[in-house]
């Protein structure tokens, strides 16, 4: 299946046609999806469309779901993926996340230059400031609904980062969204989030 996706896919970038099996639905809504997340659900910088690779089953539904109910919102890249998450059959959930396991898992690529003391002040920040929802090392954690970060390209978490802030993300709902998006105001001057993208992305 992994193969066949693949070459389905590659041969749906070099002629834009897609060869999808007729009856293959769930192979059509992937290529929907890698369209803006990346050929290969990298992340894709040029629409704002983070990795999607490694993504947690539980994290993906809440995602769409949030997107799907109108509490993820208020901010330009959460209306495209509002759109998309609309179109997506509730039952295709699971199939999209099986297909999506079956991509190769990559590190995300660190576009910034790696500096040892802004690495070690963001390994002191994430495990002051986040590691308690997060997890020690980025994994993430069900019970408190914060997912795994180690997966996000350094763009895509910049930029989650500012949707707190500045978006609207957490504003409107009672869910975790609103824990996190508290967290991120009420951080001392001391935080630097250019320091734990960082240490988050870094390859060490
Ligand atoms: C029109 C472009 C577009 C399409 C098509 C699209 N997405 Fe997205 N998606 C985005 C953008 C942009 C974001 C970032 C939104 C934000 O910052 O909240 C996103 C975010 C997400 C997130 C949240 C990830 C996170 O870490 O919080 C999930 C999950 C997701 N998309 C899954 C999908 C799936 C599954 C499909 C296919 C059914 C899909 N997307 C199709 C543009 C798209
Ligand atoms: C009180 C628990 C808690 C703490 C502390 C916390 N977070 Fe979160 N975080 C969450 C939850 C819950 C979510 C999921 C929210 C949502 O769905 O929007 C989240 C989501 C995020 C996201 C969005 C991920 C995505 O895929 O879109 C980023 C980025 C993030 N947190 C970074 C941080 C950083 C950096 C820190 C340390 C300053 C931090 N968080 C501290 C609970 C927490």
């Amino acid at each position: 299946m992994k193969y066949t996706a693949l070459i389905l896919l590659c041969s749906w970038l070099g002629h834009t046609t897609v060869q999808a099996a007729e009856n293959d639905n769930v192979l059509d809504e992937l290529v929907f999806c890698l369209v803006c997340h990346g050929y290969q659900a990298q992340g894709n910088p040029s629409v704002g469309a983070p990795a999607l690779v490694g993504i947690e089953d539980w994290y993906l539904r809440a995602a769409l779901a949030a997107y799907r109910g109108g509490t993820r919102a208020g901010y330009a890249a959460a209306m495209d993926m509002q759109a998309a998450a609309r179109m997506l059959p509730e039952d295709d959930f699971a199939k999209v996340l099986r297909l999506l396991n079956e991509l190769p898992l990559r590190e995300p690529q660190a576009a910034v230059v790696v500096d040892a003391a802004l690495l070690e002040k963001g390994r002191e920040n994430y495990a002051q400031f986040c590691a308690s929802c997060h997890g020690a090392d980025g994994e993430g954690n069900q019970i408190l609904a914060a997912p795994g970060l180690r997966r996000l390209n350094d763009w895509y978490l910049q930029a989650a980062w500012e949707s707190y802030l500045t978006g609207g993300r957490g504003n409107d709902s009672a869910d975790g969204a609103s824990q996190m998006a508290q967290v991120a105001l009420a951080l001392p001057d001391s935080f630097d989030i250019d320091a734990v993208v960082v240490f988050l992305t870094a390859s060490e």
